[in-house]
């Protein structure tokens, strides 16, 4: 059977300098890819919002929209540890509110843990969830639930107070008991210091080659999408043109009336479809 990934395997990952694998899913299908490819973690990101449901940024996802998807997810991974991205307003009103939201995010879904944006303001929050059980894993830097107040998907951390302040977070969400740190959008040099003084493992994702992990959106490692490409994504495969040209082929074929053809169909009695024709 295979063996599980669970905090404890992160921990040792980040101990034995071996580096972390993640990805998002959002769904069965590519959350069956990304689990088979063996990604340690994949992440049921609230970039649902953005790359599977059309919506200009992540602000309108729902708790309901993150479990449906989430369930879809879980289901399909076999040995990756899914996280379960907890939406804007779910957890920044009160503790309370998101250990009730955190608690509702793993039951229903049977993911064993969730994620949070914010550094130092969230470590009172993401400790009352951790005391419940529930492993968070924390998010920095370009945290995208705060678009609005960053004026935009713009690199974090570059000048000093920046970096000093973020270097707090990173040291409040560890704790606070975070399991991992996701670093988003920053300079390398400061993922590479905040890595070196957090014992948590830290997952970037435009954070530089030192975190102790990566993570990509799904639709991005795939290049199954052709709008929005940041810096720091990186296509591993082009599938977007290859599945339009395969939805035109299929589409010439119903119209020239090649498909289906005699091997994609059923036959039956020749006799009874005559005695058929006759009677009505
Ligand atoms: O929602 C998401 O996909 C994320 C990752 C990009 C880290 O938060």
């Amino acid at each position: 059977m295979t063996k599980r990934i669970t905090t404890l395997t992160l921990a040792g990952m980040k101990e034995n300098k071996e580096k972390i694998t993640m990805a998002t899913a959002y769904d069965y299908a590519s959350a069956k890819v990304a689990d088979d490819a063996g990604m340690e973690m994949i992440l049921v990101g609230d970039s649902l919002g953005m790359v599977v449901l059309g919506y200009e940024n992540t602000l309108g996802v729902t708790l309901a929209e993150m479990i449906h998807h989430g369930k879809a997810v879980v289901r399909a991974a076999k040995r990756a540890m899914v996280v379960i991205d907890l939406p804007f307003m779910t957890y920044q009103v009160t503790k309370e509110d998101a250990l009730r939201n955190a608690g509702r995010a793993i039951q229903e879904t049977g993911a064993p843990a969730v994620k949070l944006e914010g550094g130092e303001e969230m470590a009172k929050t993401v400790e009352k969830i951790v005391r419940a059980g529930i492993p968070v894993v924390g998010h920095i830097g370009l945290t995208p639930q705060s678009v609005g107040q960053m004026g935009g998907f713009v690199v974090q951390g570059k000048n000093e107070r920046m970096a000093r302040q973020l270097l707090k977070d990173a040291l409040a969400l560890e704790d606070a008991g975070a399991c991992a740190v996701v670093l988003e959008g920053i300079p390398w040099q400061l993922g590479q210091l905040i890595t070196e003084k957090i014992t948590i493992p830290t997952i970037g994702i435009g954070a530089g080659v030192y975190c102790d992990g990566q993570v990509l959106v799904y639709h991005d490692i795939l290049g199954l999408q052709t709008e929005l490409r940041p810096k720091f994504v990186k296509q591993f495969g082009q599938f977007y043109h290859p599945m339009v040209d395969a939805m035109r082929a299929y589409a010439k074929e119903v119209k020239d009336a090649a498909f289906p053809a005699p091997e994609h169909t059923f036959t039956m009695d020749e006799n009874i479809i005559e005695r058929l024709r006759e009677k009505f």
